[in-house]
């Protein structure tokens, strides 16, 4: 059965083709190369000692998209990762964001709508809650106005798919993230963030490993414990089993509705200050830090319900954060050689 993923060259979409080789699917990976290297290739094969079919090709031209759907005309389900996903650069580019993120998704939608059945997971975000009111986040938690064209692309893209699939064959799952960290365990696949790192996780360990000087940790004066903004960290490969599950839910119809949403954390937050005690445990390092001001469009506090996740889709995060972070600096040091 073949499986396209969209951005399966990229952090979480790699660590997915790897999970779904694993139970046997035959994977097509779309990917144009903008924010990762051909060389994953070798990293997947590495772990599953099966090469995916590989076409690099640009999801923002519509023609390219439907040749490839004409030359794959045996896919059974999409896993559509590809989008440009840096908050900030989102707020100084936009319309990048717009074309990147929307036209995208709207020409592969095109192609999915005239086949008799049409599978398809969106990467979501739990950015889409803003600020929630109350945690442990759910499903039903409300959806604020988006803060930042980002967030406002996984939102609009989450009603895309919504009113498509009213009106096609179009099952759908969306699956809201919260923090994915960490590499694979074989360290042969991991996050390979493109200059600065903006992300937290990476930018700990690139310290770490000395690339860095310090770390800047945005704001101490949030309302919480030790005064740090509260995430939800997740392991990659928690993350990237969850798709498989939603895929295969929808593949055996046993989805209870032509759009089911799930967020996929691991129903714990830690705080910045937390994750840098945890990460010099694992590491034997010492982090050196600095307390800056907030960044620009943070929230205080994310983490997950999962009971939704648990019980529907009956899959539960698997690795703690000190197993992830583990995870993350074994990469580091591995890509660093
Ligand atoms: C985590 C915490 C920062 C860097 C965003 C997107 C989300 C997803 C992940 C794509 C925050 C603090 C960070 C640093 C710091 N994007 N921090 N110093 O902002 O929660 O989520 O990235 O998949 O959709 O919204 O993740 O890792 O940037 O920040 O203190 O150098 O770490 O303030 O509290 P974020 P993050």
């Amino acid at each position: 059965m073949k499986i396209l993923v969209t951005g399966g060259l990229g952090f979480i979409g790699s660590h997915t083709v790897v999970e779904l080789q694993n139970e046997g699917f035959e994977v097509v990976i779309i990917d144009n190369l903008s924010n990762s290297s051909e060389d994953v290739l070798n990293g997947i094969v590495a772990i599953t000692g099966t090469m995916p079919i590989f076409e690099k090709l640009d999801l923002r031209e519509k023609k390219s998209v439907q040749d490839f759907f004409k030359k794959y005309n045996d896919i059974s389900g999409v896993i559509h990762f590809a989008a440009s996903k840096a908050v900030g650069e989102s707020v100084e580019n936009p319309l990048l964001y717009y074309e990147n993120n929307i036209n995208t998704l709207v020409y592969l939608l095109q192609e999915l709508q005239q086949k008799p059945e049409a599978h398809f997971i969106f990467s979501s975000s739990c950015t889409v809650y803003g600020q929630a009111e109350k945690m442990p986040i759910t499903e039903n938690s409300s959806i604020q106005t988006a803060m930042s064209p980002y967030g406002n692309t996984k939102q609009i893209g989450e009603e895309i798919i919504t009113d498509v699939a009213k009106v096609t064959n179009v099952n759908a799952v969306l699956l809201r993230y919260f923090n994915p960290v960490g590499s694979h365990p074989s360290a042969e696949i991991g996050e390979l963030p493109i200059g600065v790192p903006q992300n937290l996780v990476p930018f700990i360990t690139q310290t770490g490993f000395g690339l860095r000087a310090a770390l800047s940790v945005y704001g101490d004066d949030y309302p919480t414990p030790d005064g740090t903004a509260i995430r939800d960290y997740i392991h990659v490969v928690d993350l990237a089993q969850a798709h498989v599950v939603a895929l295969q839910r929808l593949l055996s119809g046993k989805n209870e509705a032509k759009v089911e949403i799930f967020n996929l954390g691991t129903g714990t937050g830690s705080s910045v200050l937390e994750v840098i005690h945890a990460f010099e445990k694992v590491s034997g390092k010492k982090l050196p830090y600095n307390i800056v001001p907030r960044r620009e469009g943070d929230i205080t506090e994310a983490y997950a319900n999962t009971d939704k996740a648990n019980t529907v889709l009956g899959w539960k995060a698997k690795s703690t954060l000190e197993e992830s972070l583990a995870s993350a600096w074994k990469w580091e040091q591995k890509i660093r050689k």
